[in-house]
């Protein structure tokens, strides 16, 4: 295959989308883009001047990533844009169609040369619906609830609530909400070691370079779905 490779994962809240994606793009040797952070950009950025305009905020806004850092302006914002009240805050800015339009022509831009590995929830629908291998991350909500708790070391139940008020948020939004692309390889990670999730895509994704396609590259996903 000539010219870049885009690899799209999306899915809901916990399902694993970071660290796989991470680990997929090591593997690739792709380079890794956490889409979900230039949301939480804007939401952190949103949150330190509430009186600003959101539509102008987001413009205005420098986001760069550096390795695994996320840079808002000149400050190192990645631990910043993690908290609870950042996380519930970008799933509210997420569904403003104007944030989504300006973001989205940012993430197009970026992935338009080289290998990527582009995390998210509408990289297969919307951002680049063109990309060669499209996987939709699941889980219980329970065991992405135990996930994110691990992780932030609140409650199980208090992650579930979280959670599922945000799945709803994403869901149910007007401007580009979170649904499985037609072509995406569904992947329900509950129960499957992590290591084994990266090998399938990275798999994949081998294999449609390749030039297998990815339904046939992944005859295990019939018993996922
Ligand atoms: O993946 P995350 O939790 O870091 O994403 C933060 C919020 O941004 C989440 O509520 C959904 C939203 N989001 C989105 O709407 N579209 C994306 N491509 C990525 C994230």
């Amino acid at each position: 295959m000539l010219g870049g490779m885009l690899v799209a994962i999306d899915g809901p809240v916990g399902a694993g989308k970071s660290t796989v994606a991470r680990a997929v793009a090591a593997r690739l040797g792709f380079t890794y883009l956490d889409t979900g952070a230039m949301y939480r950009c804007v939401a952190l950025a949103q949150i330190q001047d509430e009186a600003s305009d959101l539509k102008r905020t987001t413009e205005d806004l420098r986001i760069d990533f550096e390795g695994d850092r996320v840079l808002l302006g000149s400050a190192d914002a990645t631990e910043a844009i993690r908290t609870p009240e950042v996380s519930q805050r970008a799933s509210v800015v997420a569904t403003d169609p104007e944030v989504r339009e300006q973001l989205v022509d940012r993430q197009r831009g970026l992935t338009q040369r080289g290998d990527w590995v582009a995390e998210g929830r509408d990289i297969g629908t919307v951002v680049r619906p063109d990309a060669e291998l499209k996987v939709f991350l699941t889980a219980s909500d329970e065991e992405r609830a135990g996930r994110r708790a691990a992780q932030t070391g609140r409650s199980i139940a208090e992650e579930l609530a979280d959670l599922r008020e945000r799945d709803e948020r994403d869901r149910t939004r007007e401007a580009s909400p979170l649904v499985r692309a037609d072509d995406a390889v569904e992947l329900d990670t509950t129960g499957l070691p992590f290591d084994e999730v990266v090998e399938r895509i990275a798999r994949m994704a081998e294999d449609v370079r390749a030039g297998t396609p990815a339904a046939e590259a992944a005859p295990q996903q019939a018993e996922n779905t």
